[in-house]
């Protein structure tokens, strides 16, 4: 069933091409205009929508934090994202005009549903972002709106990950086309930027030769951080989570802007940092504020594994490994960057003998609170 892969995380990893494709298919109309039918939820209800929520755990809470960004600059909706778990016990302001979104490759595990039920409950719209038909999530909420990635069988988030931020992203510019805000016009490009998304996935996919060799090297490493600003910060996070889950190594991520407010005390030679970096085109030079922190933690001796757009000739004075993904814009930089550090994962904790699609003291679905 693993098609002649080594795990089924590997096979997973591969198949994002198509996942990320299947997840935007049919989704447009002749004109290029959304249709999210499949919702199934009155228009004029979202059109009303003054805040969203967007609930998750682990991989999934991340795709939401990357989705985030997107949604509150295309929508100018607030949004906020928020383990499950943590909105659930606490006191959180919802008013009819809140939407819930839940993010769930599994769709049922039992914080994410605690947390839609106790939305519902409150008189909050919920939607289920899931990739699996007829889940309990999406069943217990008012809408669905499903990734379409096919079976995720690896503990390990890989594709569902991606797809996650695809499916989140055609709701957000779902949303801005329904209540015509500024981006509503720029919806047709962004779906077109979109589109290309699964052709660059696969450009990265066909280089990951010398991500594959650093991994190998790497296979002893006490700890790695990752750096990430803007969009790219929850992919940090994200990355740090493969290896700790595969690897057993310990592995942080960190907002690239934090660093001297704590950070990068903990730099000393031979640290190994990835560095994921903003695209050219994020406003207010945050691609040059990185560039400085590279800088900043090199000269303390860090090797710095540096991920960006091809062509980003101003990294190199500073960086140990340049791996270059497609030039493609900002908000679709995170879909790109999470690859490498998906392949790195894996390499690394296959390198080590360990049963990547079987992590130690980690379930599939949890589904207990
Ligand atoms: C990470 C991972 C977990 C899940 C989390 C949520 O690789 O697998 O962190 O992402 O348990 O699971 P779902 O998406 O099924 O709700």
């Amino acid at each position: 069933e693993k098609g002649g892969h080594s795990s089924f995380m590997e096979k997973e990893i591969l198949e994002q091409p198509h996942a990320i494709a299947d997840t935007l298919l049919g989704r447009t109309d002749s004109d290029g205009a959304l249709i999210l039918d499949e919702l199934n939820i009155d228009p004029e209800r979202l059109k009303a929508i003054d805040k969203i929520i967007i609930v998750a755990c682990g991989t999934a809470y991340y795709s939401g934090l990357t989705a985030k960004y997107a949604i509150e600059h295309w929508t100018r909706i607030q949004t906020e994202v928020e383990l499950a778990h943590e909105f659930r016990y606490r006191d959180p302001v919802i008013g009819p005009n809140t939407l819930v979104v839940s993010m769930s490759q599994s769709g049922e595990t039992m914080d994410t549903l605690m947390a839609v039920k106790h939305a519902k409950e409150l008189g909050a719209l919920t939607i289920a972002i899931c990739n699996t038909y007829g889940a309990t999530i999406p069943r217990e909420s008012d809408g669905a709106l499903y990734t379409h990635a096919g079976p995720e069988i690896a503990v390990a988030s890989t594709k569902a990950f991606t797809s996650q931020i695809a499916a989140c992203y055609l709701l957000g510019l779902y949303l801005s086309q329904l209540r015509g805000g500024t981006y509503a016009d720029d919806a047709r490009s962004i779906m077109t930027e979109l589109s290309e998304v699964p052709a660059h996935v696969q450009t990265v996919l066909d280089g990951m030769d010398r991500v594959r060799e650093i991994a190998r090297f790497m296979a002893d490493s006490r700890s790695v951080l990752f750096l990430g600003r803007h969009v790219q910060f929850p992919i940090a996070l994200e990355g740090a989570l493969k290896l700790k889950e595969i690897a057993y190594i310990h592995a942080e991520g960190f907002a690239a802007g934090e660093l001297k407010h704590g950070p990068i005390a903990l730099i000393e030679p031979g640290q190994p940092v990835f560095i994921i970096m903003p695209s050219h085109d994020t406003p207010h030079d945050l691609h040059a504020k990185v560039v400085s922190n590279i800088q900043e933690i090199r000269a303390r001796g860090a090797r710095t594994l540096v991920i960006t757009e091809e062509g980003d000739e101003a990294v190199r004075p500073f960086a140990d490994e340049v791996i270059e993904v497609p030039k493609t814009s900002m908000m679709m930089m995170p879909m790109l960057s999470i690859i490498p550090l998906q392949v790195f994962a894996c390499e690394l904790a296959t390198a080590k003998g360990l049963d990547v699609d079987q992590p130690r003291n980690l379930a599939k679905s949890v589904t207990v609170e």
